[in-house]
């Protein structure tokens, strides 16, 4: 797919961008560009550009704003000593975004596009990765929306999806430390045969409530778990878990539907 490319003509400033990777917060300020890639029924994938960062004009009938048909993705562009940049699996992360389109009866986007979505946007916007130190990389934010003004219940026919970035530090601000973690009793995140699996806004939303409790108790996460018995641990509110034991070995909660499928931990257990 050819994406056409609009230089934004007013870039933060070298200077001010400097400032910023060198010290950034996490998803608080953005890089110069955005992608964006259309998809209606019977038409397929199309006009896909890479544009100026900025505001999203939007119908207030936007069928996201009303269903909630909202998928995501989130990867990091490293830079190495050498200079060059680079992702991490980013074909499984396609995988992932597709299930969740499947999932959420959203139009699912090819492996291809969306790898060449990550490429295009660090074709313009490669100053904006940090240098390899302290945890600072460009966290990649991929998204695909339900984009059609109409208000009904049923699968949109009309799809966005977009990548942008914003150069990131540490997740916890206290960096790579050990993070207490509430234990959410009376609410669950996710339900069999529910959308737990799938990276949607939903599943985020559901699980604020109990993520502001853990805070007010000192906490920095939020454990899951299962909505049925309540007695087995799912994962966290934004992060599988694993538990190592004193013998070394490693346990996760499998994979049942309502938990997602992390690609960390796809790969510690392949390691
Ligand atoms: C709910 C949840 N579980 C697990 C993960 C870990 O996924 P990954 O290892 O692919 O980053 C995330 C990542 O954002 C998440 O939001």
């Amino acid at each position: 797919m050819e994406f056409s490319v609009t230089k934004n003509p007013n870039p933060v400033p070298d200077l001010e961008r400097e400032a910023l990777i060198a010290n950034p917060t996490f998803g608080t300020h953005f890089t110069d560009h955005q992608v964006v890639v259309v998809w209606e029924e019977g038409k397929g994938w199309h006009s896909a550009e890479v544009l100026p960062y900025g505001p999203i004009m939007m119908d207030p009938s936007s069928s996201v704003l009303h269903y909630g048909q909202e998928i995501f993705e989130g990867i990091k562009a490293y830079r190495h000593q050498d200079g060059s940049i680079w992702t991490f699996r980013p074909t499984a992360n396609a995988a992932r975004l597709q299930r969740s389109a499947q999932r959420m009866a959203l139009p699912e986007v090819p492996t291809e596009v969306f790898v060449d979505s990550l490429k295009q946007l660090i074709a313009v916007d490669g100053a904006w990765v940090p240098k390899p130190e302290n945890e600072k990389t460009l966290y990649f934010r991929p998204f695909e929306i339900a984009a059609e003004n109409f208000l009904g219940v049923r699968a949109a026919k009309r799809a966005e999806y977009r990548v942008i970035a914003s150069p990131v530090g540490p997740y916890f601000t206290g960096g790579l430390k050990p993070v207490s973690i509430w234990i959410a009793l009376d609410s669950a995140r996710a339900g069999k045969h529910g959308t737990g699996e799938a990276k949607t806004g939903g599943n985020y939303a559901a699980s604020l409530l109990a993520q502001a409790e853990g805070n007010a108790e000192g906490c920095s996460q939020v454990m899951f778990l299962d909505a049925e018995t309540g007695s087995y641990i799912e994962e966290l509110g934004g992060m599988n878990l694993f538990f190592v034991f004193k013998d070394g070995s490693v346990l996760t909660p499998s994979l049942d539907g309502t938990i997602l499928r992390g690609i960390t931990r796809d790969s510690v257990i392949a390691l």
